[in-house]
């Protein structure tokens, strides 16, 4: 039986697009590698966000032909995801080792590809067609370990692409436009993975409140992103809900009052600002203001009083000036982000931005970056020490991946606890202590230890 190994790079949405890609070849026979040594197959799904992240699957890709090629002359090597998409044959002329291109509307053909390939009917195969539908075949999922070691949590995919084109971004095209599964087609995924034992949901996309937008009307004022978490939150033995990425634009009084209405929507929000300077904000065509921006952080805290709320931001994106950096560290400072992931701008191929006056010197993206990761930490910190004291509800995934002796749970607002727990704890809600706080974990006691 073939092995297979896959490297994930990047988001929430290619984790999963690999868990599916996994889940197909094990349903046709394949067995997981627990790394590239022995693996028949090796695929890395890459990302385009950054050019580092292109350049690490790059490096990876010689290291794996390096190591493997020559001792395992018939390995099957593969790139799938954005930078597949994007680049397409030319990673099999700059790396003519690799067997397999495999673009993002595509990964439902990994195992016929790799099957093919395998048995050498095929020598090469690059696909980065678009496909009608392609949107809905993201479903399968693994759900590894055994009936003792369940999986709580998901991720459920339900749309691809995104039409919002900001100009410093590779997504639209690395995508495609976006296009979304049906309520009821997703509502029947999450159903059942809750029925093998998930309790919380993540809804993923890259605009995920532009969901179902061209196909779905409003119904009582309610956007179909609204509509769906409705659905959603209707299954019954399904405890929270998540999803990632919004656009801030997609948080209309619906939305926010989806909050305040839905109590398994967790107190968690990732909302990314990218700039705080309404200049740029333009010129990166987001479609907000930081006044409308700093309205929607103010009307969730007073929905949820306790709610998280993160970010993602740029610096130096091309003609950033001291002043609009400044106006990013005082809008940092006045929402009091619970944690943000900075990013150096870096220019992306085809991209309006990449093509602008003024690319900001790599000095000053060090520096601006230095600058706003002192301040976001120390809010970050601030907010994690004030959790010291508090009891908070978790929702218990597994053993701690660092630390095997240890169990790993998460707030609602999405925090990771870590605390002296069993397999009994697993899948259970349960109240802890925090008792201490280390860099982005918290540490608990139970509080309450009636669950055997
Ligand atoms: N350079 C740097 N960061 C980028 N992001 C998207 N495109 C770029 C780019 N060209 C960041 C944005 C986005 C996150 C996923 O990646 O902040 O929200």
């Amino acid at each position: 039986m073939p092995s297979v190994y896959i490297k994930t790079y990047g988001c929430q949405m290619n984790e999963r697009d690999s868990e599916a890609v996994a889940a197909q070849l094990v349903a046709k026979g394949y067995s997981l590698a627990p790394n590239e040594h022995a693996a028949d197959v090796v695929l890395l799904n890459t990302c385009s966000v950054r050019d580092n992240a292109e350049q690490k699957a790059i490096n990876k890709m010689e290291n794996l032909v390096g190591k493997l090629r020559k001792s395992r002359p018939s390995v099957v090597l593969g790139f799938m995801g954005c930078m597949a998409q994007s680049r397409g044959k030319q990673l099999i002329d700059q790396l003519p080792d690799v067997d397999l291109v495999l673009g993002t509307q595509k990964f439902h053909r990994a195992a016929d590809y790799v099957n093919e390939l395998l048995a050498g009917t095929r020598r090469k195969i690059v696909d980065t067609e678009e496909e009608t539908g392609s949107e809905a075949t993201i479903k399968e999922h693994l759900l590894l370990g055994t009936a003792k070691e369940k999986q709580v949590t998901a991720f459920v995919s339900i749309m691809q692409g995104c039409n919002q084109y900001c100009t410093f971004c590779i997504v639209p095209y690395t995508r495609g436009e976006e296009r979304s599964r049906t309520i009821a087609d997703i509502v029947d995924e999450c159903r059942s993975l809750v029925e093998r034992g998930v309790r919380e949901v993540t809804l993923l996309g890259q605009i995920v409140t532009s969901y179902g937008k061209r196909d779905i009307k409003l119904k009582d004022g309610k956007s179909a992103f609204v509509q769906l978490l409705d659905a959603v939150h209707e299954i019954d033995g399904l405890e929270r809900i998540r999803f990632t990425s919004p656009h801030p634009k997609g948080y209309g009084d619906d939305l926010v009052e989806a909050y305040a209405r839905l109590p398994k929507l967790c107190e968690s929000a990732h909302i990314p600002l990218q700039s705080g300077s309404d200049r740029l904000l333009k010129i990166m065509h987001r479609g907000y203001t930081t006044e409308r921006f700093l309205t929607i952080v103010e009307k969730l805290r007073k929905a949820r009083p306790n709610i998280g709320i993160t970010t993602d931001i740029i610096v130096g994106f091309p003609g950033e000036t001291e002043e609009d950096f400044e106006q990013t560290l005082s809008l940092g400072r006045q929402v009091r982000f619970d944690n943000s992931y900075i990013f150096k701008y870096s220019p992306r191929k085809d991209t309006p931005a990449a093509a602008m006056p003024d690319q900001t010197p790599q000095v000053i993206l060090e520096e601006r970056n230095q600058r706003l990761l002192t301040l976001i930490n120390e809010i970050a910190a601030e907010k994690y020490n004030q959790l010291v004291g508090q009891t908070v509800q978790i929702l218990v995934e597994g053993p701690s991946r660092k630390n095997e002796a240890r169990y790993m749970g998460r707030t609602r607002c999405n925090r990771i606890v870590l605390f002296d727990g069993g397999e009994r704890h697993r899948g259970h809600l349960m109240d802890v202590k925090i008792t201490r706080t280390g860099s982005f974990t918290l540490y608990g006691d139970p509080a309450i230890l009636n669950l055997d």
